[in-house]
């Protein structure tokens, strides 16, 4: 980002999330384009940043919405995404949700096992509706990710199996209350080789017209997310290629594709901003401590994982020394990187952490009784406050009643 961001952290305060809405926007177009030519629709994963002027940012542009909770199909709604571009994924869908998602009338219902058919069915009959959905097919494939982020493969949670799912798919289309329109698969998260897409895609492809010569017409054919981008010295999949591999695999059928991808979106439209309060050195181990925590960014402390850190506009030709940026929390696992090249700080210098714009605000927690960090947009060289710090009232308002 070229801008002043420490006159922006004397502006809105630290710690402090911003997102560049440009980035944003020239994402969306360049994979849009790399659909150029077949039916598509881009379904943001908003699981990954699910602040409603991120959502409004993407709506405005032509994006829909891929939720996982009743919650996050209001965002999109609230957000102004049009309801028939929203899609409700996840393996535990609520009755109360799936009502509310059939009353809402969005495009689909993702389903992922034969007992939660059953229950849009049930549900669908009270309402007097027919339900659309779609299946998520596990294909059982490596998609060579982090273990926690892989969900294609039969040992996990997500979806059914190629047999169940043609099962499940005979059943609803033999029901006055289901109507299956789409089929979904989703292998995995920050995926940077594009044969273990090609071949879900291919293998799902397959299933589609099998699922054509038995009268079952399917629409939606919906990639999922998963796109990696770079937190490091990653190389990742291009866009065209990505679009290639899946019209290939769908060559000859008449669909509209649907992705979902929702760190390729933001991971690198946002930055996290964090004060430097205390150096301190334990044993020749150098330490800085800074007022952000694994409360406002999980990923480090959760997936071990990896965001590069640099200190504001310090001069690069100050030596750097190796230090463990870390928290005021109590837990160990409080840090944001290990062995990071740091000038030397004090107190008040500004650090950033960078790729913090997707599954950073949105995992955060008020761990330690932590007020949420404040969110700000940056458009046309503009900044502007998306959402509040949150304070110690909002904190307390739900049990302060009880006192
Ligand atoms: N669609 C489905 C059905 C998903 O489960 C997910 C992510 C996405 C789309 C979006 O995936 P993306 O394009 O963002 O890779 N908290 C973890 C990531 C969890 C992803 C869960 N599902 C992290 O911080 O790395």
């Amino acid at each position: 980002m070229n801008i002043d961001t420490k006159a922006l952290a004397e502006k809105y305060g630290t710690p402090l999330y911003i997102y560049d809405f440009d980035y944003i926007e020239n994402r969306y177009n360049t994979l849009k384009e790399a659909f150029a030519g077949k039916k598509s629709m881009i379904n943001y994963a908003v699981k990954a940043n699910s602040n409603l002027s991120v959502i409004a940012h993407l709506a405005k542009l032509g994006a829909g919405a891929d939720c996982v909770s009743i919650g996050e199909v209001k965002r999109a709604l609230d957000a102004g995404v049009d309801r028939y571009k929203i899609i409700f994924s996840g393996v535990g869908k609520r009755d109360d949700e799936i009502r509310e998602a059939l009353e809402k009338d969005i495009l689909l219902l993702n389903l992922e096992s034969e007992a939660e058919m059953k229950r849009v069915e049930m549900v669908a009959k009270e309402l007097g509706k027919e339900a659309r959905i779609s299946i998520r097919v596990n294909p059982n494939i490596d998609p060579q990710t982090h273990p926690y982020i892989s969900t294609g493969l039969h040992e996990n949670k997500f979806g059914v199996e190629i047999d169940m799912a043609k099962r499940m798919y005979i059943y609803a289309n033999r029901s006055e209350f289901l109507n299956p329109v789409g089929i979904h698969f989703h292998i995995g998260s920050q995926l940077t080789k594009l044969d273990p897409i090609r071949e879900a895609c291919q293998i799902v492809g397959d299933l589609v017209r099998s699922l054509r010569a038995i009268k079952i017409d399917i629409k939606f054919f919906d990639v999922g997310g998963g796109l990696g981008v770079v937190y490091d010295d990653e190389i990742t999949i291009s866009e065209k290629a990505y679009t290639q591999a899946i019209f290939e695999a769908t060559k000859g059928l008449d669909l509209t594709l649907l992705c979902e991808p929702g760190r390729y979106m933001v991971a690198n439209a946002g930055a996290f901003f964090t004060k430097v309060l205390y150096e301190k050195v334990n044993d020749g181990k150098r330490f800085v401590i800074v007022d952000g925590a694994m409360n406002d960014l999980l990923r480090p402390s959760l997936y071990d994982a990896y965001h590069k850190i640099e200190a504001v506009m310090v001069d690069g030709n100050v030596e750097r020394t190796p230090a463990d940026v870390v928290g005021p929390v109590c837990e160990s696992g409080d840090f944001f990187g290990k062995n990071v090249p740091l000038p030397p700080l004090s107190h008040n210098d500004l650090l950033v952490v960078h790729s913090a714009g997707a599954y950073g605000f949105t995992m955060a927690s008020n761990y330690n009784t932590r007020a949420k960090p404040a969110e700000v947009a940056l458009q046309g060289g503009v900044d502007r406050l998306i959402r509040k710090r949150e304070s110690y009232e909002d904190q307390v308002r739900l049990e302060r009643e009880y006192l």
